[in-house]
């Protein structure tokens, strides 16, 4: 059973969030969730070293890269180099409706250009064997066109990706911000549902507004899978094996998180990013305010020794 919640939830990519140091803070929790990292563009993977921060994670295999872009070729090379770093598999991000995305033109234009994204996949293919997965939106501002969505699987099929996430709201260009744009308009579960029964061969994930990782049972006829995303950020424990976890069994996760820090940061430039997300993780405990202020101050003067002492007097 455990093997098959761990097949049909995942962690959706976020911003700021889904980063290196999450992505390990995870493996402490459960290495076998699959991840999809924030969007990477194209240009940055290949121009920068931004890929070494996952060197901290010894394994990558419950990683999926996600990149964005609109260039066959720099896709091309980005994959390349994502997958000289360990990533096996590489999502495409045809979803995000935000202004500097649209205006670069790609993210959601994509939906609408079902022959370049084949082409970029295309491109992606004849350098890497990697798998290779998109994840998009049901349909753009507020047409309800069943055709976009699956005019777009169809030509992507064609490249013989198979593997598409669904986020289950329109994306809305230019008139919203990208923060609204997550909560309205309203979910459409039944639109990926309906995309499922037609396109049975396929492997749809939907996304969108779930917070559970115990309802197998409920959606395993409808879905191939469901990701998760700011619930998943707020609360990671729901991936461990446990689902409901004492304080202590946190404390000894977030402690291991911890010392592997410790020993890392021996070698590589202090990042703040990495305490980011231990801060709020023992909201709802006793203690979670004091807990928040300490991260906070070792958040500025890096000693992580402090935190780590500080765990073993009070827990
Ligand atoms: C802070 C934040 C950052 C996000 N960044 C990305 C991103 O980089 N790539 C992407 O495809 N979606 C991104 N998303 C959208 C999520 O992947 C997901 O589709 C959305 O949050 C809906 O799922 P949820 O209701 O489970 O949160 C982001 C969402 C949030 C809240």
């Amino acid at each position: 059973m455990n093997n098959e919640i761990d097949d049909f939830y995942s962690i959706a990519p976020m911003m700021g969030k889904t980063d290196s140091f999450f992505c390990h803070l995870m493996s402490f929790i459960n290495q076998n969730t699959k991840i999809y990292t924030e969007m990477m563009h194209v240009e940055t993977i290949i121009r920068t070293n931004i890929l070494e921060k996952y060197k901290i994670l010894k394994n990558l295999s419950n990683i999926v890269i996600q990149i964005a872009g609109n260039s066959p070729e720099s896709f091309a090379r980005a994959a390349k180099k994502a997958s000289m770093h360990g990533f096996n598999e590489i999502n495409i991000n045809c979803g995000c409706p935000s202004k500097n995305v649209i205006a670069g033109d790609f993210g959601l234009s994509l939906l609408k250009k079902p022959q370049l994204v084949r082409e970029c996949i295309e491109s992606i293919k004849n350098e890497v064997e990697s798998t290779v997965s998109v994840k998009t939106r049901i349909g753009i501002n507020y047409n309800n066109c069943e055709n976009l969505l699956d005019d777009f699987v169809n030509e992507i099929n064609l490249s013989g990706v198979n593997k598409f996430i669904i986020h289950a709201r329109n994306g809305i260009l230019n008139n919203m911000n990208t923060k609204k744009n997550l909560t309205i308009p309203p979910l459409k579960y039944e639109r990926v549902f309906d995309l499922k029964k037609k396109f049975t061969n396929n492997h749809i994930i939907i996304n969108g507004g779930f917070i559970k990782t115990e309802e197998i049972i409920k959606y395993i006829k409808k879905i191939d899978g469901i990701m998760i995303g700011r619930e998943a950020y707020r609360n990671p424990w729901i991936f461990h094996k446990k689902r409901l976890l004492n304080i202590k069994e946190k404390i000894k996760i977030i402690e291991k998180y911890i010392l592997s820090l410790k020993y890392y940061f021996n070698k590589n430039t202090f990042n703040k990013n990495s305490l980011i997300h231990i801060q709020k993780l023992l909201n709802g405990h006793t203690g979670a305010k004091s807990w928040r202020q300490k991260v906070g101050l070792v958040h500025h003067n890096k000693d992580l020794q402090l935190l780590l002492n500080y765990i073993k007097y009070y827990y």
